[in-house]
């Protein structure tokens, strides 16, 4: 039983003491002797890295869908695929709307994948504050039977984590609103879009004749590849962007303030702080590299989505934050005016029976 607990104490410490050295040395600060003997645990939860696992699949299940499309579009809606039983002419026309089908379902289906995505990035978001404050309440763990001048040390320390704490979850604030709000307005422009041409094939009719038939599909090439360009072309890489940047940078700072729980757990477990915990004596000297690290999160956030926009909403936040929505200004500039309606040629409403 004891020497159990011992190889457990050992391989912990040796865990501990690598983590911390490979911290200290990234983050620039004079290496601190880790304690011979510490008592480990795992102090982030398994939530967090579940959360980041699954907005990771889902997103490449968003990008899985998503290739080759122009490609697909062009190979599925040429004259020659869908009139590949030319001559018969019934056995064309079946497949002719086989093929657009298959287009509707595409916009249908990548709408869907578009949400999944938006809900697991936003509950990553969600599980990274829920840590951060997690691992701050974890200092509140402390023996509280200690010498004055180390409980007040210990408050200052808690207080400058706290406010890290507050500013971490505003900039996650930042990135949440603009990545979510920036794929809720591609999944609703995907559905729209699918709904226009299921709308169009059930209540208008299309004639099935061949020149009809030519019509339409090019009408459907035509939009398809112009609403997917405006809607999930460069918007989309930037919204990839700044999610593996945010994600990058979250994972990095939950090591560090991790890190920084272990040790004072260290040095108050075997109540040597006067040697092991100098760094409580100059709190926002220990929390300087995170703020730094912060900043330059929020600065890229600025930048990438623009204009300062990032800051502008964060005073804003919690009075009239709904008052901007990125959503709306994406979905106005990629669904033209009256859709579908205004965007057919004279000669293509003559190929509907119920114009
Ligand atoms: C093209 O057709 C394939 C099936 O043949 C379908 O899986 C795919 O979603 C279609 N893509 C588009 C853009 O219509
Ligand atoms: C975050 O914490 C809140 C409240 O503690 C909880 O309701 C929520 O489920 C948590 N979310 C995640 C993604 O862990």
């Amino acid at each position: 039983m004891h020497s159990v607990l011992l190889i457990f104490i050992v391989l912990n410490c040796l865990l501990w003491c690598f983590q911390g050295q490979t911290a200290s040395v990234s983050s620039n600060h004079p290496r601190l002797p880790m304690p011979l003997h510490s008592i480990s645990a795992e102090h982030i939860s398994k939530d967090f890295y579940y959360a980041i696992e699954k907005s990771d699949r889902s997103k490449d299940k968003l990008q899985r869908k998503l290739l080759h499309f122009f490609e697909n579009l062009q190979k599925n809606l040429t004259m020659s695929t869908v009139l590949s039983d030319f001559g018969k002419s019934d056995t064309s026309a079946e497949n002719y709307i086989v093929r657009i089908h298959e287009l509707l379902k595409f916009f249908y289906e990548a709408s869907n994948v578009f949400e999944e995505f938006s809900n697991d990035v936003e509950k990553f978001y969600e599980a990274s504050k829920n840590s951060s404050h997690a691992l701050l309440l974890k200092l509140r763990q402390v023996p509280t039977a200690q010498p004055k001048y180390v409980k007040v040390l210990l408050t200052n320390y808690f207080a400058e984590m706290e406010f890290f704490n507050i500013m971490f979850s505003e900039i996650v604030n930042d990135a949440m609103e603009y990545t979510v709000g920036t794929l809720t307005a591609i999944q609703k422009i995907f559905f729209y879009y699918a709904e226009a041409q299921s709308f169009i094939l059930h209540n208008w009719k299309l004639k099935l004749n061949l020149e009809c038939r030519e019509l339409y599909v090019d009408f459907l090439q035509h939009h398809s590849a112009k609403i997917f360009e405006c809607a999930a072309g460069h918007n989309l890489e930037l919204t990839y962007d700044v999610y593996a940047v945010t994600k990058l940078n979250v994972k990095y700072i939950m090591k560090q303030l991790e890190f920084r729980i272990q040790r004072l757990f260290n040095c108050f477990i075997f109540g040597s702080y006067a040697i092991q915990c100098t760094f409580l004596n100059n709190a926002d000297r220990d929390f300087e590299n995170l703020f730094i690290k912060l900043a330059e999160l929020e600065m890229y956030l600025d930048i990438k989505t623009k204009t300062g926009l990032v800051s502008v909403l964060r005073r804003r936040r919690g009075r009239d934050a709904d008052e901007f929505t990125k959503a709306d200004s994406i979905i106005d500039k990629c669904l033209l005016n009256d859709f579908p309606r205004n965007q057919i040629s004279n000669r293509l409403k003559g190929c509907f029976y119920n114009f």
